[in-house]
């Protein structure tokens, strides 16, 4: 049974058709990438998950389980950091566990030992304002990631990111992932990161977003920092072949 599956769904915003009869599958402890142009989709898929948007058509399963019928079982990280500028980081970070009714003083203690995992060692008293773009995602991260949920949804969570501050938090996520086995969820835009850490990699079409393409990728982690395999380097020149070829030029 899938930790996620979604069926046939059909999705307009607006009078917009935003998703057409999408379905995927997400296996428990795997690591799932939504790959696909922006303005595809792919943060409304996400939104479907956390039930801030309602299908047109179609059915989402949660352990087999309808969505709407199942207990809350996802840590989402949006696209935006979405810190809220009046909290200090460390409040910021424990507000998924407050939502769970932990009690600040608890969900403090329980995360702070996490602040120079994150790099974030010596902030905890500071406001989002006074943090850098990248140490105000890893916060985002950390709050998402704390929740300890059996599925993790992340949307871009590495966007902002310079490049060599992507490819530490990417690694640290490699990391993390191989030790927590989260079910996870990762849309990205990507081909790299995608390659570099997921197990799956589906590939939207440009608006409405429709599953063009799925990719198993064949690499044993962790995989950052080494040599791609020569499959694993066929695998992304195919994606980005995917993800540049015109829906209708495909025959
Ligand atoms: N509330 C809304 N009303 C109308 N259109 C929307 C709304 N939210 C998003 N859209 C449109 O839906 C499309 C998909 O948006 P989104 O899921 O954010 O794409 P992505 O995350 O792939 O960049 C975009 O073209 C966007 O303009
Ligand atoms: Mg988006």
């Amino acid at each position: 049974m899938s930790a996620l599956e979604l069926s046939h769904i059909g999705l307009s915003l607006g009078g917009t058709p935003v998703l057409d009869d999408v379905s995927m599958h997400v296996a428990s402890g795997e690591f799932v990438s939504i790959l696909g142009p922006s303005g595809c989709g792919k943060s409304s898929l996400l939104r479907l998950l956390i039930r801030a948007l309602q299908p047109d058509r179609g059915e989402i399963l949660v352990g087999g389980a309808l969505l709407e019928e199942s207990p809350p079982a996802f840590a989402f990280m949006p696209q935006r950091d979405a810190l809220m500028p009046w909290r200090r980081i460390i409040d910021n970070v424990i507000l998924g566990l407050e939502v769970q009714g932990v009690r600040p003083a608890a969900a403090r203690a329980r995360v702070r030992p996490l602040f120079a995992t994150f790099g974030l060692d010596g902030f905890e008293q500071h406001y989002p304002a006074q943090l850098s773009g990248g140490m105000r995602q890893r916060a985002a991260l950390m709050r998402t990631i704390v929740q300890d949920r059996p599925v993790q949804l992340l949307d871009e969570p590495f966007g902002a990111l310079d490049a060599l501050t992507r490819t530490e938090m990417q690694r640290w996520l490699e990391r993390r992932w191989q030790h927590a086995r989260w079910t996870t969820v990762l849309v990205t835009h990507d081909v790299r990161e995608a390659v570099a850490l997921s197990d799956r990699i589906y590939v939207l079409s440009p608006r409405p977003a429709r599953i063009i393409a799925e990719f198993a990728v064949p690499d044993r982690r962790p995989r950052l920092g080494r040599t791609l395999s020569p499959e694993a380097v066929r695998l992304e020149a195919a994606l980005l072949d995917t993800l540049l070829t015109p829906t209708g030029d495909r025959s």
